[in-house]
């Protein structure tokens, strides 16, 4: 565990869910939306999170900034607990760890300019700095992030998707944080901008020597951005590796099953792949399945998995996976 950086351990959120019954007096239910997620994330790294709708991406993400309580664990970012700090503390430390969202539009507030919401995190933990400086900051990150500072009157709604992002991005980045979490970023934007914003992001990172969390449904996506992966099923970790191992390894049923869905630029390696079609949804996580919570959709398994959790246990160097059966595969030429 690394004294610097963040270190999570068993991090474990719940919420409290009405039944739709109608009947007010039917007792509300704890939905187990994270199950005990546990990595570390050094500084300058990303860790990619990858997992299907519902899988607790996003409220990992919330719990680390402090906008859903965790029901339990830690999550230590440079040696202090983030789950345990109080508003004050936790309000100091939020300069150091940012977040950008998905839904890049309705992120930014449509009644102010660019300039000002780029500008409004400086207002909240840099209230000393005067004008001049504020302004020649945001003009500077406009243009860091590909933004043209004579835009910075216009309001959110005259600027396209990936425009928007780099809003959000300069946004996020204008107070110097150490840590940047990114909620499927660019889930929303076309193919061509999505490639823009990623080479962007890492671009960043390497200068201000950002640490980053990557969340995307996509394994494509992270795969090549990413230091290490993490991969979710409903709320709990399926497998954990560095990026590289990962994809050319991938130990875990459900691993193989997303790696297995994205297409190959190579024609034929692409005629060669045989995806493993994942069957309907994943189960409510109100009544997650007995057993390994991912059996109801697994193609390979067998009686006993409905008897026992699997636990994470290390499949090679660094390498953790949630299934005993999970033999290794040759290693894929794609990578
Ligand atoms: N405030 C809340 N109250 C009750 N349940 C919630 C709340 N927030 C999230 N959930 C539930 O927790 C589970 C995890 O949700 P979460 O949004 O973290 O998933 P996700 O992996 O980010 O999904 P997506 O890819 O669709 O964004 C889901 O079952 C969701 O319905
Ligand atoms: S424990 Fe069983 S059901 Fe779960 S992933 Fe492994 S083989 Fe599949
Ligand atoms: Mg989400």
């Amino acid at each position: 565990m690394s004294a610097a950086g963040l270190s999570v351990r068993d991090l474990s959120v719940t919420f409290a869910v009405r039944p739709d019954s109608g009947r007010p007096w039917d007792r509300s239910r704890r939905l187990h939306a994270v199950s005990g997620a546990s990595f570390d994330l050094a500084p300058g790294e990303t860790l990619g999170v990858v997992g299907e709708s519902g899988s607790g991406k996003s409220t990992l993400a919330r719990a680390l900034v402090g906008t859903v309580p965790a029901a339990g664990g830690r999550a230590l970012w440079n040696g202090r607990d983030l789950l345990a700090m109080g508003r004050a503390e936790r309000r100091a430390h939020r300069r150091e760890i940012q977040m950008i969202f998905q839904d890049h539009l309705a992120s930014l507030d449509p009644r102010m300019t660019a300039g000002e919401i780029i500008a409004e995190p400086l207002a909240v933990h840099a209230p000393e700095l005067p004008r001049t400086r504020i302004r020649a900051r945001v003009t500077a990150m406009m243009e860091r992030v590909g933004l043209l500072p004579d835009h910075v009157n216009r309001y959110p709604h005259e600027f396209s998707g990936g425009q928007c992002q780099r809003i959000n991005i300069a946004r996020a980045l204008i107070i110097e944080p150490r840590l940047v979490i990114c909620d499927e970023p660019v889930s929303a934007l076309d193919v061509s901008v999505q490639a823009q914003i990623i080479n962007l992001l890492r671009d960043l990172q390497r200068e201000f020597g950002l640490s980053l969390i990557f969340i995307a449904h996509d394994l494509s996506v992270v795969k090549h951005i990413s230091d290490r992966i993490m991969v979710f099923y409903l709320g709990r970790v399926m497998e954990y590796a560095a990026a590289r191992d990962l994809v050319q390894r991938p130990r875990h049923p459900y691993t193989r099953a997303l790696i297995s869905a994205v297409p190959i630029p190579d024609p034929e390696a692409e005629a060669a792949r045989r995806a493993t079609v994942l069957e309907g949804d994943p189960p409510s996580p109100l009544a997650p399945p007995s057993g390994c919570v991912f059996r109801t959709r697994c193609p390979v398994a067998r009686s006993s998995c409905a008897d026992e959790r699997p636990l994470l246990s290390e499949v090679g160097h660094g390498h953790i996976a949630a299934c005993p059966f999970g033999e290794p595969e040759t290693p894929s030429a794609e990578s």
